[in-house]
């Protein structure tokens, strides 16, 4: 596991950015799966910087997203295949066919966990996983007492993670209670993972995660038994790892 520590959310989007980058042009055909949340919109950024100064082209990339509430279509402002449109599909020259996120409006629970698993299977495996860390160690919606085997499977959100995500809501009751999330079992299938962590309320579970024991309570410590995982955090998180650095 490689840790790179960075002076603050700035620097660490920059980071992001340039290991994103530096995946699309090694290999223009590759498979990246993303993440929503706040931590990698400032990697979003700059990479729509870097295809609008013509330095990226994303025209030959497919994407597969880690999750979906639920419930809501991606015309809703809330839905995470809005939050990409908006934050970077929409800026970039990525084939709108090539972008994949559960169907959070598919009934059939199902249905849509095997057809997201055979999306992502047909895209011949993921390259570069970027990830961000929940408060409670959750990894794409994976919570706490998550089977590691799982493959896209349907959650019920804690009452932490309601909490944590109704700033994206006009009030916590709007916050879809379940969601579709790629599992655990694929997202460690990966060929690299990229763990994106910033600010000092992610410390304790940072410092968990990397160092405590490997168990299903907190599912981002199964990234200790990846091959090939690049972490980029910044001070503030990585406050709480002085004897381990
Ligand atoms: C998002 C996701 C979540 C977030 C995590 C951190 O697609 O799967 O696991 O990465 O909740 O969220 P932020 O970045 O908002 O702190």
């Amino acid at each position: 596991m490689r840790i790179y520590r960075t002076k603050d959310y700035d620097e660490m989007s920059r980071k992001l950015a340039n290991i994103l980058s530096a995946q699309l042009i090694q290999k223009p055909d590759c498979v990246l799966g993303l993440a929503t949340g706040s931590t990698p919109v400032g990697a979003y950024r700059l990479l729509v910087e870097r295809y609008e100064s013509k330095d990226l082209d994303f025209s030959a990339a497919t994407t597969v997203n880690l999750d979906e509430y639920r419930g809501l279509s991606p015309e809703n402002e809330q839905s995470y295949a809005y939050f990409m449109n908006d934050k970077l599909f929409g800026h970039v020259n990525l084939k709108k066919e090539r972008t994949h996120l559960p169907d959070g409006t598919e009934k059939d629970a199902r249905k849509a966990c095997e057809d997201y698993d055979r999306i992502i299977r047909d895209t011949g495996g993921i390259d570069l996983q970027l990830l961000g860390l929940g408060h409670d160690g959750h990894i794409g919606f994976n919570e706490p007492g998550t089977y590691f085997e799982t493959k896209t499977h349907l959650v019920d959100l804690t009452e932490e993670t309601i909490r944590a995500n109704k700033r994206f809501f006009a009030s916590e009751e709007e916050v879809p209670r379940q969601a579709y999330t790629m599992g655990i079992q694929t997202i460690l299938s990966s060929g690299r993972i990229l763990l994106a962590v910033s600010g000092k309320d992610k410390a304790a579970v940072l410092k968990e995660a990397l160092f405590g024991p490997v168990t299903p309570q907190l599912p981002a410590s199964v990234l200790q038994l990846h091959p090939n995982v690049t972490v980029v955090a910044d001070e503030a998180a990585l406050s709480e790892c002085t004897g381990e650095l």
